[in-house]
């Protein structure tokens, strides 16, 4: 493990100097790279990525959805469509990352993420990296939002993807347990990002009140004991659409668009458009490097 690290670093300080990083910077785009996670599972993380992805779709963005949960490939069931091809194709070399990417509903574009992807990210080599990189790029330049959906908790795999990020989304419900892993994802950013941008977005919210509560307790939380400002977005309220949606494997933006579910969510989106933060740079190259590059050392440890 320490020499498949101490390769990493090796191959990160080379790509660090090549033709890939030069022309990532001269083509450095306005794309946003927003990561979506949570503390626990189920808390709805697949539902809000595949919603703000339609939602921002709707406001004429350009919009990629990255399926990152290793474990659960999930958004693609969420929104009905069979893959033939993941991202682990891609890996082994045996497609393109232009060529598995889905079109979905509502003009997103979607990347499948088949298990295993980030292991078989970190043990690519030069030549798989390079070609891997720069089909990031064009990504970049084709989009103007990527959203990542990674899976829940302190997992290796999943904290490479948050650790990666700049602009992180915290999805929590307003119960305890849910709270206090949220919590923890928060300290976990704390302690090993400099400055992280947290937006947290509380679901399954009985009311407003309930809501608000816990959104502004994860705010207190970490203003008082890290004093780390992190934004409370605002909330989802429980609603039977949105369970009829992932039965019907239908959005509920698309299902049931009047829901308060729906509407919650797309107000949601626009704030999240809205509110960017200068600090979000949003450079998708920089966030796989660091994806490789923290795996290869959480995997050390
Ligand atoms: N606002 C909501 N109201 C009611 N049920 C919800 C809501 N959001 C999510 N759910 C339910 O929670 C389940 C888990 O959601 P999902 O997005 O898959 O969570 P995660 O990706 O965090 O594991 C969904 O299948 C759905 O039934
Ligand atoms: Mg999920």
């Amino acid at each position: 493990m320490q020499d498949q690290a101490e390769r990493l670093r090796q191959l990160v300080g080379k790509l660090n100097s090549s033709p890939v990083k030069e022309r990532a910077e001269s083509s450095f785009s306005n794309c946003r790279v927003i990561t979506i996670t949570s503390g626990k599972g189920g808390v709805g993380k697949t539902n809000l990525s595949v919603n703000f992805a339609l939602s921002m779709a709707s406001r004429g963005k350009n919009v990629l959805l990255f399926d990152a949960d290793l474990g659960l490939a999930n958004v693609d069931v969420m929104l009905g469509m069979i893959p033939k091809y993941t991202l682990l194709n891609v890996l082994n070399g045996q497609k393109t990352l232009q060529e598995i990417i889905l079109e979905g509903p509502g003009g997103i574009r979607l990347v499948a993420s088949g298990s295993g992807g980030v292991q078989e990210l970190a043990d690519l080599n030069e030549t798989q990296r390079g070609r891997f990189l720069e089909a990031l790029l064009d990504l970049q330049k084709q989009s103007d939002v990527i959203l990542i959906d990674t899976g829940a908790g302190l997992h290796p795999n999943v904290l490479a993807f948050v650790l990666a990020a700049e602009e992180v989304v915290i999805v929590t419900t307003p119960e305890p347990t849910a709270l206090m892993d949220a919590y923890g994802m928060i300290k976990i950013l704390y302690r090993e990002k400099q400055n992280p941008l947290i937006t947290v977005v509380v679901n399954m919210a009985s009311n407003q009140a309930e809501a608000d509560e816990a959104g502004k307790k994860l705010v207190i939380l970490s203003k008082r004991f890290l004093d780390l400002e992190i934004k409370y977005l605002g909330f989802v309220p429980r609603d039977p659409a949105m369970i009829r949606a992932v039965r019907e494997q239908k959005p509920v933006l698309i299902s049931a668009p009047l829901c308060p579910a729906a509407v919650s969510l797309g107000n949601l989106s626009d704030q999240l458009l809205s509110g960017k933060d200068p600090r979000a740079e949003g450079d998708l190259i920089n966030f796989f490097k660091k994806v490789t590059q923290i795996f290869g050392v959480k995997n050390k440890r």
